[in-house]
């Protein structure tokens, strides 16, 4: 018996691993996208040039730790994100499928993807307060700053500072293009993750098992990204901002099309991939697994027929 509550600690447990694991890049993405915002090409310093180049510059200046920035406020963000993910996608897609095919056992493609998104959008909304402190503990810098300097302590101590200094709305800074952004990732990532593994069992012959779930995770992640980052980049933005340089996503993205070229909404694409693929692959890959164990925990519990026998 799989539970809710078994579903989102097994989520959050699987997202917390894959975030160890590539933190590194998501600092670079962030000071990637932010670099340069609001100038054209010719004016703007590149102290970030690249994935590698990145890492390199933030070990040197600032050792492991700066690529570390904002860790624990991660976990707290994908502990969120993922245990909502996770644990609505297979409800919303079992009352879906049943209200119009009658038959949960069905798999619809649109009904997949809207599930993904609903999910994903509710627990960006509930996590974006996290993402935004994240942000800003990443952004920061003592050496080669990029973006608005705040000096949190921790994921707490920037609720407290944001709630103290702006509000609720401070810390709500940012939820739409936050929303945008997961619900584009989440409406393509579970989706293209069963096609891909239906697609491997059914024409290569592949057996359920860890070579599937990492083929089929990593079609998903080349996906998600392609899809995801656009939006990303607007947030990482909206995130830094503290005043009112832009009044809405939309502005945002507007005028940053406008002064660096279409291709600014692709900074940090690569740092991005470089995230997203270990990233994808081991939530997805973990998921398989700790699903399982929570099932055996669970049913030692609540009593399945297997542990009355014994
Ligand atoms: C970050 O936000 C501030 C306003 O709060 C703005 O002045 C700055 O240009 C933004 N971007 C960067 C890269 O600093």
């Amino acid at each position: 018996m799989a539970t809710t509550v078994g579903s989102f600690i097994a989520g959050g447990i699987a997202a917390c691993g894959a975030v160890t694991v590539t933190h590194g890049f998501e600092t670079v993405k962030i000071r990637l996208q932010l670099q340069g915002e609001l100038q054209s090409k010719k004016e703007s310093v590149r102290l970030y040039k690249g994935v590698f180049h990145g890492v390199g510059v933030i070990v040197k200046n600032e050792g492991f730790k700066g690529l570390l920035r904002g860790l624990g406020c991660a976990y707290v963000y994908q502990m969120t994100l993922n245990g909502c993910r996770l644990s609505f996608y297979e409800p919303v897609r079992n009352t879906l499928t049943n209200a119009v095919y009658k038959d949960a056992t069905v798999q619809s493609f649109g009904i997949n993807l809207f599930s993904g998104a609903a999910s994903g959008i509710l627990g960006a909304a509930a996590g974006s307060p996290f993402f935004l402190i994240k942000t800003r503990l990443q952004s920061y810098s003592p050496f080669l700053p990029v973006g608005t300097q705040h000096h949190y302590k921790n994921a707490l101590d920037g609720v407290r500072q944001i709630y103290g200094h702006e509000g609720l709305k401070g810390l709500y800074r940012g939820v739409v293009p936050a929303m945008i952004r997961t619900g584009f990732g989440s409406s393509v990532q579970l989706p293209t993750y069963f096609f891909a593994k239906r697609r491997l069992v059914k024409h290569l012959g592949m057996e359920e098992g860890m070579p599937l779930h990492i083929a089929s995770s990593t079609a998903s992640g080349f996906v998600v990204c392609c899809v995801m980052h656009p939006p990303d980049t607007v947030m990482s933005r909206m995130y830094n901002q503290t005043g009112n340089l832009y009044s809405s996503a939309f502005d945002c993205l507007y005028r940053t099309v406008k002064t660096e070229g279409i291709l600014a909404v692709y900074k940090g694409y690569f740092a991005h991939l470089a995230r997203i693929l270990p990233h994808t692959i081991l939530t997805l890959t973990l998921a398989e697994q700790t699903n399982k164990l929570m099932r055996r925990v669970e049913d030692r519990i609540y009593g399945s027929e297997a542990s009355i026998e014994i």
